[in-house]
């Protein structure tokens, strides 16, 4: 996932979208588990969830990071500063996504690993639209 696919604004948002929309119908499933008190089958959901956001989001992070940024801040000078922002909003993704591991590892499916899987959607819709404001000034 890199090249033409994220330099174009409507397949670089469709990519966004589809991996947004799975993570919430899977932060969704996990948040009813919970309601449930279904500790096991929330549990088995909630590292579902990681690899989802490892394999999708971030990867499709580093794969910006090592392209994309890289072509836009060397092009386009004056949008480096966005480019940093963009970077560490991914970091914070990051971040999110080792505290709910860790809340997991911890104590298991619960409300601190769901707050964090919930942060992890809003955060990321506020960073594409960013992405997506940066993209076509390039
Ligand atoms: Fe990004
Ligand atoms: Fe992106």
């Amino acid at each position: 996932m890199s090249g033409p696919a994220l330099r174009k604004v409507d397949s670089h948002t469709a990519i966004h979208e589809a991996a947004l929309q799975e993570a919430a119908e899977l932060t969704n499933v996990l948040h009813n588990l919970l309601l449930e008190g279904d500790k096991e089958r929330a549990l088995e959901t909630a590292y579902i969830l990681v690899e989802h956001w490892e394999t999708r989001t971030l990867a499709h992070a580093d794969a910006e990071e090592a392209g994309l940024y890289q072509e836009i801040a060397g092009d386009s000078p004056e949008l480096r500063d966005r480019i940093v922002a963009l970077t560490r909003d991914h970091e914070l993704l990051r971040q999110l996504l080792k505290d709910a591991k860790d809340k997991l590892d911890g104590e298991g499916a619960g409300a601190e690993a769901l707050r964090r899987f919930q942060a992890l959607i809003l955060v990321d819709e506020l960073h594409n639209k960013e992405e997506m404001d940066v993209l076509p000034d390039h």
